[in-house]
């Protein structure tokens, strides 16, 4: 989605005209934008660059921890993809005899180049929207629950669709979606030992869903500026 409205207080009444009327595209200052709901966007999966990225191998058979690559998701408002050194450093010509050249060429070439590879971005919120990654990796809340499970995707593809109510849901209930903070980056563990079990049932060294709930420093905030600067 585009940014619409950065500034979104000043234009609500817009924007909820322009919701309310169910519009599907309009002509802003002569840009075209397009407005999709939501969840539409369950699923999007676009074509990576090169031979793509895989997480089922990578994250899942060779059991690498999302914070290798995903350096930023406990520490900062945004979460980052790896530079291309990352990949290099194991896909480099003189490291790994497989996978072959051709299927690790794109990054040897883009690394040679000193250039990015152009991963292209799956999950997107408006620009009116703040969404602090830390406070939730921080707090106990799983990549699965908004994910899903990643170590099991041979390509990425968006599983929720992002949307207001969904924040609310989780900031209404949290209990539900919190996990031992050591495995909030095990998501085969938390979806086959944690998730799986009913929420009185869930405990792991002594801590419960309920113990962890009780243990947020805050609860999850409902008024607006909270989640609209
Ligand atoms: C070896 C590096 C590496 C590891 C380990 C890794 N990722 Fe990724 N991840 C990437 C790259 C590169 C991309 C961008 C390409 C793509 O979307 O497939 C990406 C994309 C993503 C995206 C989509 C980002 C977007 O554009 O919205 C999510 C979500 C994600 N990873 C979550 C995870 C989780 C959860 C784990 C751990 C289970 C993990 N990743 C482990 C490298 C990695
Ligand atoms: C810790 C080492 C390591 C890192 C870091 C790493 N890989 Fe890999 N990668 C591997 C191994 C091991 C394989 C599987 C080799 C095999 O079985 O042939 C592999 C396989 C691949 C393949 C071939 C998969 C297929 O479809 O057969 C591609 C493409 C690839 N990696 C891309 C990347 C990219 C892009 C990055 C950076 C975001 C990256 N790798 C980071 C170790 C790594
Ligand atoms: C509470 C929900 C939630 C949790 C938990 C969560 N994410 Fe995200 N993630 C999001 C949303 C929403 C976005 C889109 C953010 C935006 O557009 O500002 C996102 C974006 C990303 C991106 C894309 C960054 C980019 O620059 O393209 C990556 C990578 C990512 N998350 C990885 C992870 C990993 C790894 C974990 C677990 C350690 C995790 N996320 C936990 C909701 C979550
Ligand atoms: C699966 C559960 C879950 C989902 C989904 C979720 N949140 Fe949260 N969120 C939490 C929890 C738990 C906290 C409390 C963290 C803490 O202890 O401060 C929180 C806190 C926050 C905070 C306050 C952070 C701070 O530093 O005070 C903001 C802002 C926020 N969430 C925005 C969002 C937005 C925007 C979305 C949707 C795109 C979203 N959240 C989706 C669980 C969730
Ligand atoms: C927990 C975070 C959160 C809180 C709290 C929150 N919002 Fe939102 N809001 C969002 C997200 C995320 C979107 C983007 C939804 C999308 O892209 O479909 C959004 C979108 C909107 C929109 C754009 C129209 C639409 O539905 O897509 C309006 C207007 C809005 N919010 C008003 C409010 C008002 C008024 C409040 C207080 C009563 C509020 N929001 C509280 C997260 C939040």
């Amino acid at each position: 989605m585009s940014s619409l409205f950065p500034r979104w207080m000043n234009t609500l009444p817009t924007a909820l005209g322009l919701v309310g009327a169910g519009a599907t595209a309009a002509a802003i200052g002569g840009v075209w934008y397009y407005f999709t709901p939501s969840y539409w966007e369950v699923g999007y999966m676009p074509t990576q660059p090169g031979n793509g990225f895989n997480h089922q191998i990578h994250a899942g058979k060779l059991g690498m921890d999302c914070l290798y690559c995903h350096t930023n998701v406990e520490s900062s408002s945004h979460s980052n993809v790896p530079p291309v050194a990352t990949c290099y450093g194991c896909h480099a010509e003189n490291r790994m005899t497989t996978p072959t050249a051709e299927k690790v060429g794109f990054i040897r070439e883009a690394y040679a180049n000193d250039e990015p590879i152009p991963w292209r971005e799956i999950h997107i919120l408006p620009d009116y929207v703040q969404f602090p990654h830390l406070a939730h990796v921080n707090a106990g809340v799983s990549c699965y629950s908004c994910h899903g499970q990643i170590a099991g995707m041979p390509v990425v593809h968006q599983v929720e669709n992002l949307a207001m109510g969904w924040c609310l849901d989780c900031h209404r209930n949290p209990e539900e979606n919190l996990v031992p903070r050591d495995k909030v980056t095990d998501l085969v563990w938390v979806q086959n030992e944690w998730m799986n079990q009913p929420v009185e049932q869930r405990k792991y060294h002594g801590m419960t869903a309920e113990t962890l709930a009780q243990s947020l420093v805050q609860d999850p905030p409902q008024h607006c500026a909270a989640c609209h600067y």
